[in-house]
């Protein structure tokens, strides 16, 4: 171990969540010391290519109620409701406090906040900076953190290990990318806001980077992952690339066609009803896939599979530059496209995970001292299926309160001991160095990983069937055998980019092993999880969070129920 740090509060992920997270704590107590480490330098992670918002009730004609009632019926009843009416109510504070720190949320001609309307919202609820909006709220966060002294970086840095000791959370195992050298981060609580994993799957909006590994932590920890199976594919990516296509510009007013020009949301029932194009996420990505399978796909030359077309023509040159720029900018770079002149070609992509590591509303698991927030968690705000602009809002609610709930627990907390927390790190050491020198037989990273992405994508994909989810779950464990004999090229220590993509496949297995097993485990048709063999929502044996644990020999299938409150379920229509 070539470091041992001493802070008071360890935070794994330096995006929306742990910025906010961060914060909250030195808000909460200036004294305390945090250590924000994250793999990639902050302003490059994941929240800064969130385009089209975040949701907050601003309108006169809205109301706390209604964002919760969507919230709600979006996650097809499988939100939990204490959690989604918490979030309702801090959401305006939190997007207010944002402008405070600095974000340009865009603005009516009177002044007042402009909000435009996303899928699955009853009215214009969703809080925009033009389409670059996560580029915004991360720069504002980032700036913020710097104000205190006591929030120290340690950028570069890979997280291999959650150090728990008797039941509580003392640190984490690090890598210092740049250095090679390896560090015990102690602090008497650890909060994972890493995001996703959707790097599991080979077509997705997700940067590189997203490769579930504070949900892959607190697995190996012991801990369950809650609701895995539920998977959004967001309807609009860019052939190829997979680079999102905003939603804004459906809120904005663009239609998505068929080969023959027909507005399919419009002309036929996909359950979508009036909602048309901001219908929400899992229907109209179930509506794309039903008109490609039907034959009315659009083919592109020199691309492989079909798409839809997303028409902005119609808006205009002056709407489309100064609503949606980073749309056009998107589609002239990535796909050679204006979208002043054509239609834009799309298909649904791999977008968030509803799932993640199940923590109560603070934020906090199983282990005392150790807290998830943002995608790596899942507290239950989106259940089945999340509404799009939720999500940026849910870093900062619940990243602020997993801070100020972490602050308050190191207060009482005592430091497992340290020699204990030291030993562990030396464990996750020897397993690096082991892999590191492991060279010789076996199949590389990316020959793994392509095999891991084909399986989720076959079985986990918009439309599943059960016999397709068992293999997938059985390849996937089998990849996991497989990953004991990777080989490894380089030895080397400083930037061994290798080392951490083999770090990375390893958390991709793990997360895609919850997904599978789960997925697998649901035998009904609920928000994203569409089972084309159980094509109906079955509240009797299934309205129940999934969870899975690594057992001795594998993953482990439980459930726990749904907190239900004011709204009982309902047949979810639009
Ligand atoms: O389409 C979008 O701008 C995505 C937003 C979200 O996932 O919340």
């Amino acid at each position: 171990m070539d470091s041992v740090l001493h802070y008071d509060i360890v935070i794994v992920g330096g995006g929306a969540a742990g910025l906010r997270a961060a914060i909250a704590v030195a808000e909460a107590d200036p004294q305390l010391r945090v250590a924000l480490v994250s793999k990639v330098y902050p302003m490059r992670s994941h929240t800064v290519s969130a385009e089209g918002g975040a949701a907050a009730v601003a309108r006169a004609d809205d109301s706390l109620e209604a964002h919760a009632y969507d919230t709600v019926k979006g996650s097809d009843f499988l939100g939990d409701q204490p959690v989604i009416q918490y979030f309702v109510e801090r959401a305006p504070e939190e997007l207010v406090r944002l402008e405070h720190w600095g974000c340009p949320w865009s603005r009516n001609d009177d002044g007042t906040v402009a909000t435009r309307a996303f899928g699955g919202m009853t009215t214009k609820r969703t809080w925009f900076a033009t389409d670059k909006v996560g580029f915004h709220i991360l720069h504002t966060l980032f700036q913020t953190s710097l104000r205190y002294e006591r929030i120290e970086r340690l950028d570069e840095h890979f997280v291999t290990k959650l150090l728990v000791q008797d039941g509580r959370c003392g640190g984490v195992a690090a890598l210092d990318i740049r250095s090679g050298e390896t560090r015990a981060v102690l602090g008497r609580a650890v909060i994972l806001a890493t995001g996703g994993g959707g790097r599991a799957w080979p077509f997705t909006t997700n940067g590189a980077i997203k490769t579930g590994d504070g949900m892959a932590l607190a697995y190996r920890a012991g801990l369950a992952l809650k609701d895995m199976e539920f998977v959004q594919y967001h309807p609009t990516g860019l052939p190829g690339t997979g680079i999102l296509i905003t939603e804004a510009a459906r809120g904005e007013g663009g239609h998505l066609k068929n080969a023959e020009g027909e507005r399919f949301l419009i002309t036929r029932d996909y359950g979508v009803g009036q909602k048309a194009e901001l219908g929400p996420r899992d229907m109209i990505s179930r509506a794309i896939t039903q008109e490609i399978a039907a034959g009315r796909g659009v083919s592109l030359p020199g691309k492989t599979g079909e798409f839809a077309h997303l028409d902005l023509r119609h808006l205009g040159a002056a709407k489309i530059d100064s609503r949606l720029p980073f749309v056009r900018e998107l589609a002239r770079t990535y796909i050679g496209v204006d979208p002043v002149h054509e239609p834009i070609p799309v298909r649904p992509v791999l977008h968030y995970m509803m799932g993640g590591v199940d923590t109560d509303i603070d934020g906090a698991t199983q282990i005392a001292g150790l807290y998830a927030a943002g995608e790596t968690a899942c507290v239950s705000l989106n259940g089945a299926n999340r509404l799009g602009s939720n999500s940026l809002t849910e870093c900062l609610v619940f990243g602020a309160r997993s801070g100020a709930h972490s602050a308050a627990h190191v207060r009482e907390a005592d430091a497992p001991p340290e020699a204990a927390l030291v030993e562990s790190a030396r464990a996750a050491e020897a397993e690096l160095e082991a892999l590191r020198g492991r060279q010789g037989g076996g199949e590389t990273v990316a020959q793994l990983r392509d095999a891991m992405t084909r399986a989720m994508e076959e079985g986990t994909g918009v439309y599943r069937e059960q016999a397709g989810m068992r293999r997938a779950a059985a390849q996937i464990a089998e990849l996991g055998g497989r990953f004991a004999q990777l080989r490894l090229q380089d030895g080397s220590r400083v930037f061994n980019t290798e080392i951490t993509a083999a770090l990375e496949l390893r958390n991709l297995l793990d997360v895609a092993a919850a997904v599978t097993v789960a997925a697998a485990e649901r035998r009904e048709s609920r928000g994203a999880h569409a089972c084309s063999d159980y094509p109906e929502r079955n509240d009797g044996e299934y309205l129940h969070h999934s969870l899975v644990r690594l057992g001795d020999s594998g993953p482990v299938f439980d459930k726990k129920p749904v907190e239900l409150g004011i709204w009982e379920p309902e047949e979810r229509k639009y």
